[in-house]
């Protein structure tokens, strides 16, 4: 049986929070390198994610789009992040062909409705059908319609969570800027490597601790969602995109970064 596998590409690992637009095609390319070195070894069946990063971030700041249609420029801005986020695509899914993986990118945007924060419904005919045909499946954090408040914004994680409950992957893997989860971000000595139901609680504790000094205040987001993952029985692991051949390794089940199994 082959094995599936969903990939988070980090925004803040792909890009550079802090310069607009700017890529960090290396990463980019370190990914492609890890992916299709696993697609020559075994039959793995892989779904793509990459996050906003320089691209969606600033631009869903600006018109304020997690709020709905309510900035002045809301659909002008919305339409301004979607395109944005298609630019950034379009790079991440060039790079892949570049390396000769068969990359179906599809527009988060076209197929899913927000209501309240979360997924009210995402239409993933496509992305299951691609996976058969034999293509890799490239979706993105994205702006999305939500019937009461106009638009709100899913994020790249919201969307992992939602195929993953429908589609049971053998593994998740979120590739970070970071090794993985801290203790305390600003010791590098305290990288967690297994989270369970043992440790949970203190790790959360820890995060809260943490995020009054610290911005991770997008860790503690991600762990909620990646705590819902693992609670599915599908096993999360969280690693840097940074450091080269990290992807090929935790596709292959080496235990680098941080595992959680709830
Ligand atoms: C955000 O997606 C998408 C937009 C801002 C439009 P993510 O939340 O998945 O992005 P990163 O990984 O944090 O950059």
């Amino acid at each position: 049986m082959c094995s599936l596998l969903i990939i988070k590409l980090g925004g803040s690992a792909i890009s550079d929070k802090n310069v607009p637009k700017s890529v960090r095609f290396d990463v980019i390319r370190n990914v492609c390198n890890d992916i299709k070195r696993a697609l020559e070894e075994d039959n793995y069946s892989f779904i793509l994610i990459h996050g906003g990063g320089s691209f969606g971030h600033p631009l869903a700041k600006e018109y304020n789009l997690r709020s709905g249609l309510v900035h002045p420029k809301a659909r002008i801005g919305f339409s301004k992040t979607l395109d944005a986020m298609r630019e950034l695509s379009m790079i991440v899914s060039n790079e892949l062909r570049n390396h000769g993986i068969p990359v179906f990118p599809i527009q988060p945007s076209a197929i899913t409705i927000m209501k309240s924060g979360s997924i009210l419904k995402m239409n993933i005919d496509v992305v299951k059908l691609a996976l058969k045909k034999g293509f890799i499946p490239l979706l993105w954090g994205d702006v999305s319609l939500d019937p009461e408040k106009g638009c709100d914004i899913v994020s790249g994680d919201y969307i992992i969570e939602f195929l993953a409950r429908e589609l049971r992957p053998n593994k998740v893997i979120f590739g970070t800027d970071v090794e993985g989860i801290y203790r305390d971000p600003k010791d590098p000595t305290s990288l967690i490597p297994l989270i369970d139901e043992r440790n949970l609680f203190d790790v959360r504790k820890f995060l809260k601790n943490t995020q009054k000094i610290d911005v991770t205040g997008g860790m503690i987001e991600k762990l909620n969602s990646i705590v819902r993952i693992s609670k599915l029985g599908v096993l999360v692991q969280v690693i840097s995109l940074l450091s080269s051949g990290n992807v090929y390794r935790a596709i292959k089940g080496e235990k680098i970064g941080t595992i959680v199994r709830i």
